[in-house]
């Protein structure tokens, strides 16, 4: 396969294909925190969260989710669509933490009456900005039926997975999607891993994501190594 670096982010690479409709994505084990201020590695994550996003997004399509994935290519590689990158980041809640918790004032662990949708420019200038339908029309970011869309398909993505992690006995606190356009239709992008979702025991309520690594708590990698265990059986 002829590769080609066309984008290097925190986390990922993306690679050309010799196909122009598909990527290849490379998992790193670097991690940042506080919009980069933060910078480390989590041992094996890149594998981890390769194999984590790709069960997810297998999950998905069972459900009839439509998503960039197309297959595994190796530990830290997968093969997915090309995407246009809708510059808007959807963020769904369904207990308090994190910034929520803040701008609210609320302690975390609490239960939201009900779920929550939040959108944030995607600019790593600005710090991913929250904004809203108002901010996208005026910046021109994504169409009225883009953002549709992709708070549709982001409320059922929860409903997906907050019942099928409960199986496995974690709850899904919180978590952020990005979408794109592929041959005009708005497709599931990005990763789902625990970089990107807040994921706690239900019973212990113990933290099994990247909170470990923003807070210093400790056992990052055991805590990817759980959630892998847990979805797959897979130990690493
Ligand atoms: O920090 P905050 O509470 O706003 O994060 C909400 C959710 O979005 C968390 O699950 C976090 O992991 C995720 N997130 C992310 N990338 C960002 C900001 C937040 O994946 N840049």
């Amino acid at each position: 396969m002829m590769k080609q670096p066309i984008y290097e982010g925190k986390a990922k690479m993306m690679y050309t294909t010799d196909n122009a409709d598909e990527l290849l994505v490379y998992y790193k084990d670097d991690a940042t925190a506080l919009n980069g201020l933060k910078k480390g590695t989590i041992g094996n994550k890149g594998t981890m969260n390769n194999k984590i996003s790709a069960f997810f997004f297998n999950l998905l399509s069972q459900h009839g989710i439509a998503h960039h994935f197309i297959r595994l290519v190796s530990d830290r590689e997968m093969l997915v669509k090309s995407l246009e990158i809708l510059p808007v980041e959807v963020v769904v809640r369904n207990i308090s933490a994190g910034s929520l918790a803040k701008r609210i004032g609320w302690e975390e662990g609490r239960k939201m009456p009900q779920t929550v949708v939040e959108l944030y420019y995607k600019d790593d200038d600005l710090g991913d900005p929250m904004i809203n339908h108002y901010h996208i029309r005026a910046l021109g970011l994504a169409t009225d039926e883009q953002v549709h869309a992709m708070e549709e398909m982001a409320l059922k993505i929860n409903e997906i997975l907050s019942a099928y992690l409960l199986t496995k006995k974690i709850e899904l606190i919180d978590f952020k999607l990005e979408f794109g356009v592929h041959k005009g239709q708005v497709l599931l992008g990005d990763e789902i891993s625990p970089d990107t979702c807040r994921f706690w025991d239900s019973e212990t309520k113990q933290k099994l994501d990247k909170d470990r690594f923003r807070r210093d708590l400790g056992d990052v990698e055991e805590a990817y190594k759980e959630i892998l265990r847990r979805l797959t059986g897979e130990e690493l």
